[in-house]
Protein backbone atom coordinates (compact mmCIF):
# COMPACT_ATOMS: atom_id res chain seq x y z
CA UNK A 1 0.00 0.00 0.00
CA UNK A 2 1.17 3.47 -0.83
CA UNK A 3 0.36 6.81 0.91
CA UNK A 4 -0.04 10.19 -0.52
CA UNK A 5 0.11 9.37 -4.35
CA UNK A 6 -1.09 11.21 -6.83
CA UNK A 7 -3.86 9.52 -9.49
CA UNK A 8 -2.98 11.45 -12.50
CA UNK A 9 -1.67 7.85 -13.97
CA UNK A 10 -4.77 6.63 -13.06
CA UNK A 11 -7.54 9.09 -14.98
CA UNK A 12 -7.87 9.62 -18.27
CA UNK A 13 -8.15 13.43 -17.79
CA UNK A 14 -4.93 13.30 -16.58
CA UNK A 15 -6.03 15.51 -13.59
CA UNK A 16 -3.51 15.75 -10.79
CA UNK A 17 -5.02 14.73 -7.47
CA UNK A 18 -3.97 12.85 -4.60
CA UNK A 19 -5.41 9.51 -2.68
CA UNK A 20 -4.08 9.02 0.76
CA UNK A 21 -4.19 5.57 0.02
CA UNK A 22 -3.54 3.49 -2.73
CA UNK A 23 -2.93 0.17 -3.33
CA UNK A 24 -3.50 -2.24 -6.86
CA UNK A 25 -4.86 -5.76 -6.27
CA UNK A 26 -4.36 -8.53 -8.80
CA UNK A 27 -6.60 -11.39 -7.00
CA UNK A 28 -9.75 -12.06 -5.01
CA UNK A 29 -8.15 -12.29 -2.11
CA UNK A 30 -6.22 -9.21 -2.52
CA UNK A 31 -8.85 -7.48 -2.97
CA UNK A 32 -11.07 -8.98 -0.04
CA UNK A 33 -8.43 -8.52 1.79
CA UNK A 34 -7.70 -4.24 0.74
CA UNK A 35 -11.42 -3.62 1.42
CA UNK A 36 -11.26 -5.63 5.05
CA UNK A 37 -8.01 -2.86 6.09
CA UNK A 38 -10.39 -0.51 4.95
CA UNK A 39 -13.20 -1.21 6.90
CA UNK A 40 -10.51 -1.86 10.02
CA UNK A 41 -9.22 1.55 9.55
CA UNK A 42 -12.89 3.32 9.04
CA UNK A 43 -11.81 4.03 5.34
CA UNK A 44 -13.92 5.44 2.37
CA UNK A 45 -13.15 2.94 -0.87
CA UNK A 46 -12.62 4.17 -4.35
CA UNK A 47 -12.50 1.85 -7.01
CA UNK A 48 -10.59 2.27 -9.86
CA UNK A 49 -10.75 0.88 -13.74
CA UNK A 50 -9.33 1.99 -16.17
CA UNK A 51 -10.04 5.41 -14.96
CA UNK A 52 -12.05 6.84 -18.09
CA UNK A 53 -15.16 7.62 -16.72
CA UNK A 54 -13.93 9.80 -13.90
CA UNK A 55 -13.34 13.26 -13.13
CA UNK A 56 -11.50 14.25 -9.49
CA UNK A 57 -12.33 17.20 -8.30
CA UNK A 58 -10.45 16.94 -4.91
CA UNK A 59 -7.79 14.93 -2.92
CA UNK A 60 -8.99 11.73 -1.89
CA UNK A 61 -9.02 10.75 1.73
CA UNK A 62 -9.16 7.23 1.68
CA UNK A 63 -8.25 3.97 0.17
CA UNK A 64 -8.18 3.84 -3.81
CA UNK A 65 -8.03 0.52 -5.30
CA UNK A 66 -6.72 -0.33 -8.56
CA UNK A 67 -8.60 -3.27 -10.00
CA UNK A 68 -5.57 -5.31 -12.11
CA UNK A 69 -7.32 -9.19 -11.62
CA UNK A 70 -6.56 -10.30 -15.45
CA UNK A 71 -7.45 -13.31 -17.72
CA UNK A 72 -9.45 -14.29 -20.23
CA UNK A 73 -11.31 -17.93 -20.43
CA UNK A 74 -13.20 -19.50 -23.28
CA UNK A 75 -16.04 -22.29 -23.10
CA UNK A 76 -17.71 -23.53 -26.41
CA UNK A 77 -21.67 -23.03 -25.96
CA UNK A 78 -22.36 -25.03 -29.51
CA UNK A 79 -20.54 -25.30 -32.96
CA UNK A 80 -21.71 -21.59 -33.54
CA UNK A 81 -21.37 -19.76 -30.20
CA UNK A 82 -18.84 -19.39 -27.38
CA UNK A 83 -18.74 -17.84 -23.72
CA UNK A 84 -16.17 -15.89 -23.26
CA UNK A 85 -15.08 -14.65 -19.98
CA UNK A 86 -12.81 -11.50 -19.38
CA UNK A 87 -11.21 -10.45 -15.92
CA UNK A 88 -11.91 -7.11 -14.51
CA UNK A 89 -8.63 -5.64 -14.93
CA UNK A 90 -8.32 -6.76 -18.82
CA UNK A 91 -8.34 -3.37 -21.05
CA UNK A 92 -11.61 -3.34 -22.85
CA UNK A 93 -9.95 -2.81 -26.64
CA UNK A 94 -7.54 -5.19 -26.47
CA UNK A 95 -10.12 -7.79 -25.08
CA UNK A 96 -12.01 -7.01 -28.03
CA UNK A 97 -8.84 -7.40 -30.22
CA UNK A 98 -8.20 -10.57 -28.89
CA UNK A 99 -11.75 -12.00 -29.86
CA UNK A 100 -11.36 -10.50 -33.46
CA UNK A 101 -7.73 -12.10 -33.81
CA UNK A 102 -9.42 -15.57 -32.65
CA UNK A 103 -12.07 -14.49 -35.43
CA UNK A 104 -14.98 -14.34 -32.57
CA UNK A 105 -18.02 -11.46 -33.60
CA UNK A 106 -20.16 -9.72 -31.33
CA UNK A 107 -17.80 -6.84 -29.79
CA UNK A 108 -16.55 -5.69 -33.18
CA UNK A 109 -18.58 -2.13 -33.21
CA UNK A 110 -17.31 -1.89 -29.63
CA UNK A 111 -13.65 -1.21 -30.70
CA UNK A 112 -11.83 1.68 -28.95
CA UNK A 113 -13.70 2.43 -26.29
CA UNK A 114 -11.56 3.11 -23.28
CA UNK A 115 -11.14 1.45 -20.02
CA UNK A 116 -11.46 -1.65 -18.73
CA UNK A 117 -13.49 -5.08 -18.93
CA UNK A 118 -14.67 -4.35 -15.25
CA UNK A 119 -16.53 -1.13 -15.68
CA UNK A 120 -17.93 -1.97 -19.09
CA UNK A 121 -21.78 -3.29 -17.17
CA UNK A 122 -21.31 -0.18 -15.26
CA UNK A 123 -22.91 2.07 -17.73
CA UNK A 124 -23.72 -0.72 -20.55
CA UNK A 125 -20.86 0.52 -22.80
CA UNK A 126 -22.05 0.98 -26.46
CA UNK A 127 -21.40 2.96 -30.00
CA UNK A 128 -22.18 2.72 -33.23
CA UNK A 129 -25.16 0.53 -33.21
CA UNK A 130 -24.50 -2.12 -30.16
CA UNK A 131 -24.35 -1.97 -26.37
CA UNK A 132 -22.83 -5.01 -24.22
CA UNK A 133 -26.00 -5.54 -23.28
CA UNK A 134 -26.79 -7.40 -26.31
CA UNK A 135 -23.90 -9.99 -25.81
CA UNK A 136 -23.83 -10.02 -22.32
CA UNK A 137 -24.28 -12.89 -20.60
CA UNK A 138 -23.53 -12.35 -16.83
CA UNK A 139 -20.97 -10.66 -14.32
CA UNK A 140 -19.28 -11.83 -11.35
CA UNK A 141 -19.14 -9.50 -8.36
CA UNK A 142 -17.63 -8.91 -5.06
CA UNK A 143 -20.76 -7.50 -2.92
CA UNK A 144 -19.26 -5.08 -0.18
CA UNK A 145 -21.87 -5.83 2.22
CA UNK A 146 -21.12 -9.48 3.22
CA UNK A 147 -17.82 -10.11 1.02
CA UNK A 148 -19.57 -12.60 -0.71
CA UNK A 149 -19.12 -13.33 -4.43
CA UNK A 150 -22.51 -13.12 -6.59
CA UNK A 151 -23.41 -13.55 -10.10
CA UNK A 152 -25.52 -11.16 -11.92
CA UNK A 153 -27.49 -12.06 -14.86
CA UNK A 154 -28.89 -9.87 -18.19
CA UNK A 155 -32.11 -9.39 -16.61
CA UNK A 156 -30.73 -8.45 -13.22
CA UNK A 157 -28.28 -5.84 -14.56
CA UNK A 158 -31.61 -3.82 -15.77
CA UNK A 159 -29.43 -2.17 -18.40
CA UNK A 160 -30.35 0.74 -20.34
CA UNK A 161 -28.77 3.38 -22.61
CA UNK A 162 -25.52 4.04 -20.60
CA UNK A 163 -27.01 2.81 -17.24
CA UNK A 164 -27.60 -0.26 -15.15
CA UNK A 165 -28.11 -1.60 -11.38
CA UNK A 166 -24.29 -0.73 -10.91
CA UNK A 167 -25.35 2.86 -11.26
CA UNK A 168 -28.42 2.60 -9.23
CA UNK A 169 -30.36 0.45 -6.59
CA UNK A 170 -26.26 -1.40 -6.51
CA UNK A 171 -24.17 1.66 -6.50
CA UNK A 172 -21.40 1.52 -4.43
CA UNK A 173 -22.41 -2.07 -3.79
CA UNK A 174 -20.68 -4.11 -5.78
CA UNK A 175 -17.14 -4.88 -7.47
CA UNK A 176 -17.18 -6.45 -11.23
CA UNK A 177 -14.79 -9.22 -11.23
CA UNK A 178 -15.01 -10.21 -14.39
CA UNK A 179 -17.50 -10.66 -17.05
CA UNK A 180 -18.48 -12.80 -19.90
CA UNK A 181 -19.85 -12.23 -23.59
CA UNK A 182 -21.30 -15.14 -25.88
CA UNK A 183 -20.01 -14.31 -28.97
CA UNK A 184 -20.54 -16.24 -32.44
CA UNK A 185 -17.67 -18.65 -33.82
CA UNK A 186 -19.42 -17.99 -37.52
CA UNK A 187 -22.44 -16.53 -38.79
CA UNK A 188 -21.57 -13.26 -37.60
CA UNK A 189 -23.90 -10.65 -37.63
CA UNK A 190 -22.59 -7.98 -39.26
CA UNK A 191 -23.75 -4.64 -37.51
CA UNK A 192 -23.36 -1.61 -40.37
CA UNK A 193 -26.64 0.22 -39.84
CA UNK A 194 -25.04 2.82 -38.11
CA UNK A 195 -24.40 5.80 -40.92
CA UNK A 196 -20.88 6.65 -40.48
CA UNK A 197 -19.83 2.39 -40.48
CA UNK A 198 -21.48 2.51 -43.83
CA UNK A 199 -20.06 5.37 -45.79
CA UNK A 200 -16.74 4.23 -43.84
CA UNK A 201 -17.30 0.96 -45.63
CA UNK A 202 -17.88 2.47 -48.94
CA UNK A 203 -15.18 4.58 -49.01
CA UNK A 204 -12.95 1.73 -48.56
CA UNK A 205 -15.36 -0.29 -51.33
CA UNK A 206 -16.02 -2.93 -48.73
CA UNK A 207 -18.79 -4.74 -50.02
CA UNK A 208 -19.44 -7.85 -47.83
CA UNK A 209 -17.38 -6.75 -44.69
CA UNK A 210 -16.25 -8.92 -42.47
CA UNK A 211 -15.97 -8.47 -38.05
CA UNK A 212 -12.68 -7.29 -38.66
CA UNK A 213 -13.65 -4.95 -41.44
CA UNK A 214 -16.18 -3.35 -39.04
CA UNK A 215 -14.18 -2.98 -35.75
CA UNK A 216 -11.54 -1.29 -38.70
CA UNK A 217 -14.19 1.41 -39.60
CA UNK A 218 -15.00 2.01 -36.09
CA UNK A 219 -11.37 2.57 -35.21
CA UNK A 220 -11.09 4.92 -38.40
CA UNK A 221 -14.37 7.10 -37.24
CA UNK A 222 -13.54 7.16 -33.14
CA UNK A 223 -9.79 8.07 -34.54
CA UNK A 224 -11.37 10.57 -36.98
CA UNK A 225 -13.10 12.84 -34.61
CA UNK A 226 -12.31 11.31 -30.69
CA UNK A 227 -9.65 12.88 -29.24
CA UNK A 228 -6.56 9.89 -27.70
CA UNK A 229 -6.53 10.49 -24.23
CA UNK A 230 -3.09 9.55 -24.17
CA UNK A 231 -2.54 12.66 -25.90
CA UNK A 232 -5.36 14.94 -24.73
CA UNK A 233 -7.39 13.92 -21.15
CA UNK A 234 -11.00 13.31 -21.96
CA UNK A 235 -13.27 11.08 -20.72
CA UNK A 236 -14.94 10.54 -23.95
CA UNK A 237 -18.55 11.69 -24.38
CA UNK A 238 -19.32 14.14 -21.08
CA UNK A 239 -23.18 14.20 -21.28
CA UNK A 240 -25.80 11.68 -21.78
CA UNK A 241 -27.67 12.39 -25.00
CA UNK A 242 -30.83 13.45 -23.74
CA UNK A 243 -34.30 12.06 -24.17
CA UNK A 244 -37.13 14.76 -24.42
CA UNK A 245 -41.30 14.31 -24.67
CA UNK A 246 -42.55 14.64 -28.37
CA UNK A 247 -44.25 17.65 -27.59
CA UNK A 248 -41.26 19.14 -26.52
CA UNK A 249 -39.35 17.83 -29.20
CA UNK A 250 -42.33 19.14 -31.57
CA UNK A 251 -42.15 22.71 -29.83
CA UNK A 252 -38.28 23.09 -30.27
CA UNK A 253 -38.45 21.96 -34.06
CA UNK A 254 -40.90 25.26 -34.78
CA UNK A 255 -37.85 27.42 -33.39
CA UNK A 256 -35.01 25.23 -34.58
CA UNK A 257 -35.97 23.46 -38.15
CA UNK A 258 -32.45 21.46 -38.11
CA UNK A 259 -33.01 19.83 -34.81
CA UNK A 260 -31.61 15.84 -35.15
CA UNK A 261 -33.71 13.66 -32.71
CA UNK A 262 -34.20 10.10 -32.77
CA UNK A 263 -38.12 9.32 -31.98
CA UNK A 264 -38.55 6.11 -30.03
CA UNK A 265 -42.35 5.75 -28.93
CA UNK A 266 -43.47 9.37 -27.12
CA UNK A 267 -39.84 10.15 -26.74
CA UNK A 268 -37.27 11.53 -28.61
CA UNK A 269 -33.25 11.02 -27.74
CA UNK A 270 -31.23 13.97 -28.96
CA UNK A 271 -27.28 14.41 -29.29
CA UNK A 272 -26.03 16.07 -27.03
CA UNK A 273 -23.25 17.05 -29.33
CA UNK A 274 -25.74 19.52 -31.50
CA UNK A 275 -27.39 20.91 -28.66
CA UNK A 276 -23.55 22.06 -27.34
CA UNK A 277 -22.32 23.03 -30.79
CA UNK A 278 -25.31 25.20 -31.30
CA UNK A 279 -24.62 27.08 -28.33
CA UNK A 280 -21.18 28.16 -29.10
CA UNK A 281 -19.30 25.85 -27.50
CA UNK A 282 -17.71 23.63 -29.84
CA UNK A 283 -13.83 23.82 -30.11
CA UNK A 284 -13.94 26.77 -27.38
CA UNK A 285 -11.27 27.58 -24.68
CA UNK A 286 -11.50 28.51 -21.37
CA UNK A 287 -8.15 28.50 -18.90
CA UNK A 288 -6.86 24.82 -19.74
CA UNK A 289 -9.75 23.37 -20.75
CA UNK A 290 -12.19 23.39 -23.77
CA UNK A 291 -14.92 21.56 -25.77
CA UNK A 292 -13.38 19.44 -28.62
CA UNK A 293 -12.96 20.79 -31.69
CA UNK A 294 -14.45 17.79 -33.53
CA UNK A 295 -17.08 16.59 -30.97
CA UNK A 296 -18.53 18.93 -28.85
CA UNK A 297 -19.86 16.37 -26.29
CA UNK A 298 -15.65 15.40 -25.30
CA UNK A 299 -14.70 18.05 -23.03
CA UNK A 300 -10.65 17.93 -23.44
CA UNK A 301 -7.89 18.67 -20.84
CA UNK A 302 -6.32 20.85 -23.32
CA UNK A 303 -2.94 21.89 -21.68
CA UNK A 304 -2.68 18.91 -19.47
CA UNK A 305 -2.70 21.17 -16.23
CA UNK A 306 -6.84 21.66 -16.00
CA UNK A 307 -7.61 20.67 -12.38
CA UNK A 308 -11.18 18.71 -11.71
CA UNK A 309 -12.82 21.67 -10.67
CA UNK A 310 -12.13 23.93 -13.97
CA UNK A 311 -13.42 21.06 -16.03
CA UNK A 312 -16.27 20.99 -13.76
CA UNK A 313 -17.14 24.63 -13.97
CA UNK A 314 -16.79 24.24 -17.69
CA UNK A 315 -19.15 21.23 -17.76
CA UNK A 316 -21.84 23.40 -15.28
CA UNK A 317 -21.51 25.97 -18.01
CA UNK A 318 -22.36 24.26 -20.75
CA UNK A 319 -25.34 22.54 -18.82
CA UNK A 320 -26.72 26.35 -18.21
CA UNK A 321 -25.96 27.14 -22.14
CA UNK A 322 -28.06 24.61 -23.68
CA UNK A 323 -31.16 25.06 -20.18
CA UNK A 324 -31.19 28.93 -21.49
CA UNK A 325 -30.85 28.17 -24.97
CA UNK A 326 -33.73 25.06 -25.90
CA UNK A 327 -34.98 24.08 -22.04
CA UNK A 328 -33.15 20.85 -21.65
CA UNK A 329 -31.25 19.71 -18.63
CA UNK A 330 -27.97 17.96 -19.58
CA UNK A 331 -26.75 15.32 -17.16
CA UNK A 332 -23.46 14.36 -16.97
CA UNK A 333 -22.11 10.51 -18.11
CA UNK A 334 -18.90 10.78 -16.22
CA UNK A 335 -18.69 10.14 -13.06
CA UNK A 336 -17.74 13.34 -10.35
CA UNK A 337 -15.92 11.93 -7.08
N1 LIG B 1 -23.18 16.36 -33.45
C1 LIG B 1 -23.09 17.71 -33.70
N2 LIG B 1 -22.03 18.40 -33.18
C2 LIG B 1 -21.06 17.80 -32.46
C3 LIG B 1 -21.16 16.41 -32.18
C4 LIG B 1 -22.24 15.71 -32.70
O1 LIG B 1 -23.93 18.30 -34.36
O2 LIG B 1 -20.12 18.50 -32.05
C5 LIG B 1 -24.30 15.60 -34.06
C6 LIG B 1 -23.76 14.78 -35.22
O3 LIG B 1 -23.80 15.49 -36.38
C7 LIG B 1 -24.69 13.60 -35.25
C8 LIG B 1 -25.12 13.45 -33.82
O4 LIG B 1 -24.77 14.65 -33.14
O5 LIG B 1 -25.81 13.86 -36.02
C9 LIG B 1 -24.55 12.24 -33.16
O6 LIG B 1 -23.13 12.34 -33.10
P1 LIG B 1 -22.18 11.06 -32.97
O7 LIG B 1 -22.47 10.06 -34.01
O8 LIG B 1 -20.78 11.57 -32.86
O9 LIG B 1 -22.61 10.36 -31.62
P2 LIG B 1 -22.98 10.95 -30.18
O10 LIG B 1 -24.44 10.79 -29.98
O11 LIG B 1 -22.42 12.32 -30.01
C10 LIG B 1 -22.75 8.65 -28.97
C11 LIG B 1 -22.06 8.12 -27.77
C12 LIG B 1 -20.58 7.88 -28.04
C13 LIG B 1 -20.47 6.90 -29.19
C14 LIG B 1 -21.20 7.47 -30.41
C15 LIG B 1 -21.25 6.50 -31.57
C16 LIG B 1 -23.32 9.01 -25.88
C17 LIG B 1 -23.34 9.95 -24.72
N3 LIG B 1 -22.22 9.03 -26.64
O12 LIG B 1 -22.19 9.94 -29.23
O13 LIG B 1 -19.99 7.30 -26.90
O14 LIG B 1 -19.10 6.64 -29.52
O15 LIG B 1 -22.57 7.77 -30.06
O16 LIG B 1 -22.11 5.45 -31.30
O17 LIG B 1 -24.28 8.25 -26.07
C18 LIG B 1 -18.81 7.76 -24.88
O18 LIG B 1 -19.79 7.33 -24.27
O19 LIG B 1 -17.79 8.17 -24.28
C19 LIG B 1 -18.85 7.84 -26.34
C20 LIG B 1 -17.86 8.39 -27.04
Amino acid sequence: MQENISLKPYNTFGVDINAKYFIEVQTIEELKDAVNYSKDHALQVLFLGGGSNILFTKDFDGLAIKLSLKGIDEKDINENEILVTAKAGENWHEFVMYTLKKNYGGLENLSLIPGNVGTSPMQNIGAYGTEIKDIFISCTVLDLTDLELKTFSLEQCHFGYRDSIFKQEGKGRHVILEVSFKLTKKDHHIKTEYGAIKTELENSAITHPTIQDVSKAVINIRQSKLPDPKETGNAGSFFKNPTIPLAQFEDLKLRFENIPGYPNGDVVKVPAGWLIEQCGWKGKQIGNVASHKLQALVIVNMTGNATGKEIFDFSTAIISSVQEKFGIELEREVNII
